[in-house]
C-alpha cells in the first residue's frame, strides 16, 4: 500500500532514528575500548549515556503520536558501521591509526543523526506534534554538541596519536639497527607499513 500522509513519514523516520540508535549503542562501546585518549573516551562514555536517552526519547516520541516503539531498518547507519569493520579488516590499522580514523567515523555518525532528526523535527513541527518536536530537539541539541566535541578536539587527538607513532617507530628502529635519525624512522614506518600491506594478503 503506498504511503499517502506524513505523518506515516514521520512514524517512518522515528523508526529509523530508533534503530539508528540501537546499533550506534553498540558501535559506541566498540569505539570506547579503542580510545586510549582520556578526554575523548571520557566523552565517548558519556555520549553512550545519552545514545541510550535518545532511545527513550524516540519510544516517547512513537507514544505521543499514540503509538507502539518500532524500528525500522536504517541502511545508511549500517553503512557506516559496515564501512568502519572493513577499514580494520582490510588496512590491519594499528591502535593509533585506528583512533585517527574514529574521529572520522565518529563524526559520519553524528553528522547523519543531524541530518535525520532536524528532518524528522520538520516533520513533528509541520504536523503540529509539539511532544514529539520537543523530545527530537532535544537529541538533536546532544548531537550537535557531541559533533562539536569531535570536531573540537580532532587536531589535539591526531596531535598526540602521531607522536605517539613516531615513538613506537623511534623504539622499533632502536632495537632494530640502532640508527634515530629522521630518515631511519622513515624507512622503519615504511617498512612496518608494506610488512602488514603482505602479511593482509
Ligand atoms: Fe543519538
Ligand atoms: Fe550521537
Amino acid at each position: 500500500m503506498a504511503m499517502d500522509t506524513t505523518q506515516d513519514l514521520l512514524k517512518h523516520d522515528l523508526g529509523d532514528l530508533l534503530y539508528a540508535e540501537k546499533h550506534i549503542l553498540k558501535a559506541l562501546k566498540k569505539m570506547i575500548r579503542q580510545t586510549k585518549d582520556a578526554e575523548m573516551k571520557e566523552r565517548l562514555q558519556e555520549h553512550h549515556g545519552e545514545t541510550e536517552h535518545h532511545i527513550e526519547n524516540l519510544e516517547k516520541a512513537f507514544e505521543a503520536m499514540g503509538l507502539k516503539p518500532k524500528a525500522q531498518k536504517c541502511a545508511a547507519i549500517l553503512g557506516i558501521i559496515e564501512e568502519k569493520k572493513e577499514f580494520e579488516e582490510e588496512e590491519n590499522p594499528t591502535p593509533m591509526v585506528l583512533e585517527s580514523f574514529n574521529l572520522g567515523a565518529g563524526l559520519r555518525v553524528e553528522n547523519y543523526e543531524i541530518a535525520a532528526y532536524k528532518s524528522a523535527l520538520a516533520l513533528a513541527k509541520s504536523l503540529a506534534q509539539r511532544e514529539v518536536a520537543d523530545l527530537l530537539k532535544a537529541n538533536l541539541d546532544q548531537e550537535v554538541a557531541m559533533a562539536r566535541f569531535i570536531e573540537g578536539s580532532s587536531a589535539r587527538v591526531l596531535r598526540d596519536a602521531q607522536a605517539a607513532i613516531r615513538e613506537e617507530d623511534s623504539k622499533s628502529t632502536s632495537t632494530g639497527n640502532g640508527r634515530k635519525s629522521a630518515g631511519a624512522k622513515k624507512t622503519g614506518k615504511s617498512t612496518k607499513k608494506s610488512a602488514s600491506k603482505a602479511s593482509s594478503k
